[in-house]
């Protein structure tokens, strides 16, 4: 057997990355009972919103609110999607003391995104992460479509390798290696992300892996046995990005907090807390979620159906 970490770090993205993409609205409130119920699980870092156009993310509108009205959980670092000094501003406003820029490896899928070009992105993140370290304000990158870009296709490990190096040079302190359309298989995730860290700490990889065609956990442990030790991951798997064609969920919260646990590695995250968090926006969307861990827990609870 491979040696495994005795524990790693979860980063939890349903509130940001998990609503972005629900066309119905949900109360800040409803978000906010969520956030707070991820916090008591025993998640430690939790993407709480986005600081991005509110037409971009009209989900994410009350991105200020949600901030300021964070509960107050001791242990629980929060952030939020910042993508330009705009963004920053609005974060800084709501208080925020970790935040998140997002670039890609792909072209094509930045101008969607963020309507700049990955070159573009960095030139407008290296002031605003300056700005932001020199407030005490830490910062994660992420670099999208890692793998395969919906519109242009297989991507280039090496560009992933050097987007992400040129993260790090601003000082940024964890960069998310993400495959947005969750496309990606254990052999790309050993070839992309071992190029990577050829180059970059291993502590500060974060993998970030939808689950469109169900070979997310499979890329989890391709990370653990190239000793990456922090993982993204959705409460019942819901997310999705709305300039990503195809793109569906991230990986479910439950499911991988269960396939850890049995590996006897451990995250502090209590499986069932999670599946009560993930379950109150089920109710709200009146939907079953993806997540494995989320149906069967769902199907055992019978009349209790967290739909109905
Ligand atoms: P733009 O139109 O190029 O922006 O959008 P602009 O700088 O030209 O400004 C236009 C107007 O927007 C101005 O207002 C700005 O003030 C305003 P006006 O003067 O016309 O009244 N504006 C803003 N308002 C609020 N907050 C802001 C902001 N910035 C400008 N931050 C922009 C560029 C980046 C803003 C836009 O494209 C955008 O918000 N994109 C976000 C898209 C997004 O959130 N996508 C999903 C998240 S990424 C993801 O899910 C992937 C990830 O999970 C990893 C993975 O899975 O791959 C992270
Ligand atoms: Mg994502």
């Amino acid at each position: 057997m491979m040696p495994l970490p005795a524990r790693l770090k979860i980063v939890e993205v349903g509130p940001r990355d998990g609503l972005q993409n629900e066309p119905e609205p949900i109360a800040t409130d409803v978000k906010l009972a969520f956030i707070a119920r991820l916090a008591e699980s025993g998640l430690s870092q939790i993407e709480a919103t986005s600081f991005v156009h509110p037409k971009a993310i009209p989900q994410l509108a009350d991105a200020v609110e949600v901030a300021r009205r964070l509960p107050a959980a001791g242990g629980v670092t929060y952030s939020a999607l910042v993508p330009n000094q705009k963004g920053l501003d609005r974060a800084i406003e709501a208080g925020m003391r970790r935040i998140a820029v997002f670039t890609a490896a792909s072209d094509s899928f930045a101008k969607k995104n963020i309507n700049m070009t990955v070159d573009e992105s960095l030139a407008t993140f290296a002031p605003v992460v300056a700005a932001a370290l020199e407030r005490g304000i830490t910062v994660r990158g992420y670099v999208s479509t890692c793998f395969v870009c919906p519109f242009e296709g297989d991507v280039s490990k090496q560009r992933v390798r050097e987007v992400a190096l040129r993260l790090f040079d601003m000082g940024i302190d964890e960069v998310a290696i993400s495959d947005t359309i969750g496309a990606a298989s254990p052999r790309d995730v050993f070839e992309t992300v071992g190029c990577v860290l050829e180059q970059s700490p291993r502590e500060k990889i974060a993998l970030h892996f939808h689950d469109t065609y169900g070979t997310a956990l499979a890329n989890v442990l391709a990370g653990l046995q190239l000793g990456v030790t922090t993982f993204d991951s959705s409460a019942g798997g819901l997310g999705g990005c709305p300039y990503a064609p195809g793109a569906s969920g991230n990986l479910a919260t439950e499911d991988l907090v269960y396939m850890l646990d049995r590996m006897g590695i451990h995250t502090g995250v209590d499986l069932g807390k999670v599946f009560e968090a993930s379950s109150l926006i089920a109710q709200t969307l009146r939907r079953q979620l993806p997540g494995r861990q989320w149906r069967k827990l769902s199907a055992e609870a019978g009349d209790a159906d967290p739909t109905r």
